[in-house]
């Protein structure tokens, strides 16, 4: 019988170190144990264990350095602390130094088989939802902020898209510009949860899975069908069925499962690998991209058909560099999370106009993914009333090459003031003309990306 896990135990009291050993054996595990601190960290990196049982009072060692030393070398075992009642504190520093749990002495077997099972248990839904993430099971839901008007039109269509209940939806745009936040709000809107009813969202990363399994993830396979198909699987099509699939990255998917998916989304249907049946899909399919495309598809990298049948609803966010207006609205938003999240009320709830002043003049590369992530990290580690200019890390602060020295970047405002919308055009078509109509060309000459450029061409009409 395969055993249930690996549990590695280092405790000096013999005593400790026979009774458990025996009771987790006799459960089923694989143990090894140990009295011996010297060298121990090798010999678990070699035995690569799912649990370490590890005493935090060791002659001559200390347990916590012990577990840094395993968290740092990056050994994937789950460590517990094993720890006395005058202890508690250094139990509560090892769970901050990454221990996943601890136990206080004298304890009952009982209490430790639990705790085992726990932490083995969550290990194997990790592993399962590494790849399929049940999004369901997250609650937390994520607000669409903004008030520049490409976010109201894009708000306005999720309403209609989920009006109308359309089967599929090509989400486009740069990475960190809230994909997955749209997709989520259109399928709330789909399924709206005072409605009661439970609908499933499962995502796929068509791009972080391995070849081989995408597609029995996809579409499921039947017993048998392949050397390791030990029993039948439901694919996100089945699973998801009254709810909705997250298909990430799907400018990454191989060509002949591209044709594989045209038939699901054509047909409404699918079919198990090795199966007969036709099973009915009903999810709402939303494809998301941070590649261009109709590029992809010039080269010969996306199936032609398969990305008109995508893209018949389609929403393209735009960076968040294209939309600045809404960086102080986000970044005050995200001061009001992470100061509740981190416990820090009253503390940071206003930014200087010199640190607004950086952010919105900032390029944003990693959009408002990047701009969360610089305001968690002010939150944690700054504690003054205001965020300040020296809180921002130097690449906010020192903006793009050849803006930066004496006077004002770009053009001067002229004191009658001007038109946005027609000083953008008129840079588009001038960048058009000098890219002699190339459009990815174009795009470049205005530090923009493909996708940016198409829509602003719509937008304005330049076709
Ligand atoms: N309009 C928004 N309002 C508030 N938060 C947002 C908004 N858009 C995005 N976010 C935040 O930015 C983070 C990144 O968004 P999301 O994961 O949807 O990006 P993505 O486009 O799917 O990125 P990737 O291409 O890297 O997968 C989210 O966790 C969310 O916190
Ligand atoms: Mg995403």
């Amino acid at each position: 019988m395969k055993p249930l896990g690996k549990i590695f135990l280092l405790d000096d009291d013999e005593l400790i170190v026979s009774m458990l050993e025996r009771a987790l054996t006799g459960d089923g595990y694989d143990v090894r144990a140990e009295s011996d601190p010297e060298g121990v960290v090798d010999r678990i990196r070699i035995f690569s264990p799912d649990v370490v049982l590890l005493d935090i009072h060791l002659p001559g060692h200390d347990g916590i350095e012990i577990l840094g030393e395993i968290v740092s070398q990056g050994i994937p075992s789950q460590v517990v602390m094993l720890t006395s009642d005058d202890t508690a504190e250094m139990a509560v520093k090892a769970m901050k130094v990454g221990a996943a749990d601890y136990l206080t002495k004298p304890f009952n077997l009982d209490e430790v088989k639990i705790v085992v099972a726990g932490i083995l248990e969550r290990a194997k839904l990790k592993n399962e939802v590494a790849y399929l993430r049940k999004i369901s099971s997250d609650l937390t839901r994520h607000e669409i902020i903004g008030k520049t008007n490409a976010i109201h039109k894009l708000k306005e269509k999720c309403g209609k898209f989920a009006a109308a209940a359309v089967p599929v939806v090509l989400i486009t745009g740069e990475s960190g510009t809230g994909k997955e936040v749209f997709a989520r709000e259109i399928h709330r809107r789909m399924h709206p949860p005072e409605s009661g009813g439970f609908a499933p969202f499962l995502g796929i990363n068509c791009a972080a899975l391995p070849e081989q399994l995408i597609e029995s993830e996809l579409f499921g396979h039947e017993k048998g069908a392949f050397t390791d198909a030990k029993a039948e699987k439901k694919g996100i099509f089945e699973a998801a069925h009254g709810g909705s699939i997250l298909l990430d990255e799907i400018g990454e998917m191989r060509l002949d499962l591209q044709a594989k998916l045209l038939r699901v989304l054509e047909e409404r249907n699918v079919r198990r690998i090795g199966g007969r049946r036709d099973i009915p899909v009903d999810a709402t399919v939303f494809a998301t991209t941070n590649r261009d495309l109709e590029g992809a598809v010039e080269r010969g990298e996306f199936r032609v058909d398969l990305f008109y049948r995508l893209n018949a609803f389609s929403l393209h966010l735009p960076p968040l560099r294209e939309r600045r207006g809404d960086i102080p609205l986000l970044a005050r938003h995200f001061l009001r999370v992470y100061a509740e999240k981190y416990k820090k009320p009253g503390l940071l709830t206003e930014i200087s106009p010199g640190a607004e002043e950086l952010l919105v003049a900032y390029r944003w590369p990693g959009n408002i993914r990047e701009l969360r992530n610089l305001i968690e990290r002010i939150v944690v580690l700054e504690n003054g009333e205001r965020v300040l200019p020296e809180h921002l890390p130097a690449e906010v602060v020192h903006r793009r090459e050849g803006t930066e020295g004496g006077g004002r970047p770009g053009p001067t405002l002229p004191d009658a003031g001007i038109s946005m919308d027609a000083m953008e055009k008129s840079m588009i078509v001038q960048a058009l003309e000098k890219a002699g109509g190339n459009k990815a060309k174009a795009a470049r000459l205005l530090g923009i990306t493909y996708d940016s450029l198409r829509y602003q061409v719509k937008k304005f009409g330049l076709e």
